[in-house]
C-alpha cells in the first residue's frame, strides 16, 4: 500500500496526537507511576517486560513493537509511558479513531526521532488503508508514497527512524492478522486483585494527602472491579464524603457509605451490572440471550456491555458465554436476592 499525498498536507492536525489532557486524565496522571518498581501489579506483563527493556537498552535499539490488551482502565497508557521512561526517550500518543486518513499517519511517522514511541490507542479502530501503512512502517521503518497522479505517477519510498509502536487495545480479537502479528511482544492486563488495589488506593491516598484507614482501602479495593481506574475514582469521591461527614479520614464505614450512596454494592456491581442481570433474569429467563438484544433491552450500547461490563461479571462467575447468548448464573440470582428454581445453563 502507498499514499498518495497529491492532494494531502502533511500537517498533522492538533486533534491526532494527543496535546491537552482532560480533566479526567489530569486527574488520573498525576496518580500514575512513572516507573516499573513503581507499577502495582500485572506481575507477569512487568516481569517480562523489564528483561525486554533492558535487552534494548544494552543493544542500544529500540524496543520491538509491543500490543497491549485486556479491559479498559488497567494501565494500557500508564505502562506506555513507563515503558517510554525506562527506554529513555520520547512518546507520542493518539488514538485508532484519530488518524482518519494514511496521510495523517504518514505525518506523525515522518515526524518521529530515533527510537521514539508511538502509543496508538485503541488500534483496532485504524481503519484498513492506514493499517496498511503501518505494515511497511513497523517491519522496514518505511512508508511509500506516490507523488503526482496518472501516468506521471512516482512512487518513492520514505525512510523513517527506528520506532517503537505501542498498539493498545481491548480486544485483540478484533486485530487483524497481518497487524498482530507484526507485534513482537504481546501482553495481556489481567483484572487486579484486591490486595494489588488496596496498594495502589494506599499510595494513591498518599499521594493525594488523604488520611486513610486499612480497612478503608479495602473496601474501596473490594468495590473498583479489578480496576485501578475505578478505584482511583472511588478514592476521589470517598475522600469528598470523608470531608464532609468524617473529619477527613477515610474508614471502612465512610467508604461504605459513600459507595452505597453512588449505588455500588458490595461487591463492586453498579447499577448498569445490576440492571443487565436482572434483564437477563426477568425478560429472557437467565438466558441465553444475544448482546445486542441484551444491549437494547436496557438501552445500553453493546461494545459497552462487552469491553466494560462484562470481564468483571465473567470472571467473578455473575455471567456466562456460551454459543445461544449470555446467561447468568444461580450467583447472580442470590446476589440481587431472586428465588432460583431452575437449571444453569451452560451449553
Ligand atoms: N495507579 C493506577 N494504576 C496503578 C498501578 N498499576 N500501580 C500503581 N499506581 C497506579
Amino acid at each position: 500500500m502507498s499514499i498518495d499525498f497529491s492532494n494531502d498536507t502533511l500537517e498533522t492536525s492538533p486533534s491526532i496526537v494527543t496535546t491537552s489532557l482532560t480533566r479526567e486524565d489530569e486527574n488520573e496522571f498525576s496518580l500514575r507511576p512513572k516507573t516499573l518498581r513503581e507499577y502495582i501489579g500485572q506481575e507477569k506483563a512487568k516481569g517480562n517486560l523489564s528483561v525486554f527493556i533492558e535487552a534494548a537498552r544494552m543493544r542500544q535499539e529500540p524496543l520491538d513493537h509491543v500490543l497491549l490488551y485486556g479491559p479498559p482502565g488497567l494501565g494500557k497508557t500508564t505502562l506506555s509511558g513507563i515503558i517510554a521512561n525506562e527506554m529513555g526517550v520520547n512518546i507520542r500518543i493518539t488514538s485508532g479513531p484519530a488518524i482518519e486518513k494514511p496521510g495523517d499517519l504518514a505525518a506523525l511517522l515522518t515526524n518521529l526521532n530515533e527510537n521514539y514511541i508511538l502509543f496508538v490507542d485503541e488500534i483496532h479502530r485504524l481503519n484498513r488503508s492506514v493499517e496498511e501503512i503501518l505494515y511497511p512502517a513497523m517491519e522496514d521503518y518505511a512508508i511509500d508514497i506516490i507523488i503526482g497522479k496518472g501516468p506521471s505517477a512516482n512512487s518513492i519510498r520514505l525512510d523513517l527512524p527506528r520506532f517503537t509502536l505501542i498498539g493498545a487495545t481491548t480486544r485483540a480479537g478484533s486485530l487483524s492478522a497481518p497487524l498482530r502479528d507484526r507485534f513482537g511482544v504481546n501482553l495481556r492486563l489481567e483484572l487486579y486483585t484486591t490486595e494489588e488495589l488496596t496498594q495502589i488506593v494506599t499510595r494513591s491516598a498518599g499521594i493525594l494527602n488523604v488520611p486513610i484507614e486499612e480497612d478503608g482501602a479495602v473496601e474501596i479495593a473490594r468495590r473498583s472491579r479489578g480496576t485501578p481506574r475505578i478505584a482511583n475514582r472511588m478514592l476521589r469521591r470517598v475522600r469528598d464524603f470523608a470531608q464532609v461527614i468524617a473529619g477527613g479520614v477515610i474508614t471502612r464505614g465512610v467508604a461504605d457509605q459513600a459507595l452505597t450512596a453512588l449505588e455500588v454494592d458490595y461487591l463492586g456491581l453498579d447499577n448498569v451490572d445490576r440492571r443487565m442481570l436482572r434483564a437477563i433474569i426477568e425478560n429472557y429467563n437467565g438466558g441465553p440471550v444475544g448482546l445486542e438484544t441484551l444491549a437494547a433491552t436496557i438501552n445500553e450500547e453493546a461494545i459497552t456491555l462487552e469491553d466494560v461490563y462484562e470481564p468483571y461479571l465473567l470472571q467473578n462467575g455473575f455471567l456466562t458465554r456460551t454459543p445461544r447468548g449470555r446467561c447468568v448464573t444461580r450467583k447472580a440470582y442470590e446476589h440481587l436476592g431472586i428465588p432460583f428454581f431452575g437449571q444453569e445453563s451452560f451449553t
